[in-house]
């Protein structure tokens, strides 16, 4: 049994995620944005879930959060949290997962939910709006957050740092008529952040319903992730 924290599991594949691994028996730490957002959260809690709550889209909140998690760092995260569209899409896709693994000390296992927009993202940080003052682009912050797990995986040799791409699936993001399958949408998350079946210990990977793919080539590319990480340590003052 292994403490999972799993961001913004308020709903959709975070809250389901969460849900299967209560279920497994782990124990687990849900995220909400805020206390309204914590009450629909209160079943998990009932099941012995920990609960956390803090604004991703907001810095202040993030570290705040990194340092309420740190007096008792979970086993593995599931960075989930995500928009897709509007001011928050650089500051919740991007700074806050780069944020929480900075900070929290020693995970095991990492897990990013990326998708297959990022391969319409281009990697391109001139000009990126970190702070959200205007809206940003979904496939270039996925494509952001995809090379954040692969350098983490080159960096923390020992902690598995995987990407997953969920799939097009019936959230709230993703709309009723989101063709794949919705079960399969976070199984993959909950494998790598539990299974000892050796594919899961693997590490800088980008899966697709527990098959490891190829991501856009930028984000395996070593140059790319070193300027990646020298602008967020930049933008935030805080280095991986
Ligand atoms: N659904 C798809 O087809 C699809 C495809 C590819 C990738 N993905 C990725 O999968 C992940 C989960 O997506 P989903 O489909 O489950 O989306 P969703 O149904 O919209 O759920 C997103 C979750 O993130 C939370 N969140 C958003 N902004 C937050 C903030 N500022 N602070 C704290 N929590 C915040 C939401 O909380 P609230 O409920 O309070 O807003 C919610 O719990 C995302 O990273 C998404 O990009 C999804």
């Amino acid at each position: 049994m292994s403490q999972i924290l799993v961001t913004g599991s308020a709903d959709g594949l975070g809250r389901l995620a969460a849900d299967a691994l209560l279920d497994q028996g782990h124990d687990v730490v849900v995220h909400a944005r805020n206390p309204g957002r914590a009450e629909a959260l209160a079943p998990l809690v009932d099941r012995g879930a920990r609960l956390v709550v803090g604004d991703l889209g907001e810095r202040d909140d993030v570290r705040e959060l990194a340092a309420t998690l740190a007096e008792t760092p979970p086993d593995a995260v599931i960075h989930n949290a995500g928009v897709w569209s509007g001011r928050a899409v650089m500051p919740v896709n991007v700074v806050a997962p780069y944020l929480l693994t900075a900070l929290l000390p020693g995970p095991r296992r990492l897990v990013y939910l990326s998708s297959g927009s990022h391969f319409s993202g281009r990697p391109v940080l001139d000009g990126v709006d970190w702070q959200g003052r205007t809206p940003g682009s979904y496939g270039d912050s996925k494509l952001f957050v995809t090379a954040l797990a692969a350098a983490v995986a080159r960096l923390r040799p020992g902690v598995p740092s995987n990407a997953v791409d969920p799939g097009w699936v019936p959230t709230r993001m993703g709309g009723a008529g989101a063709p794949d399958d919705l079960e399969l949408g976070h199984r993959t998350q909950e494998w790598l952040v539990t299974s000892d079946d050796p594919e899961a210990l693997t590490t800088g990977g980008y899966w697709y319903h527990q098959e490891r793919q190829q991501p856009h080539p930028a984000a395996l590319d070593v140059a790319f992730q070193d300027r990646l990480l020298a602008a967020l340590a930049q933008e935030t003052g805080t280095t991986l």
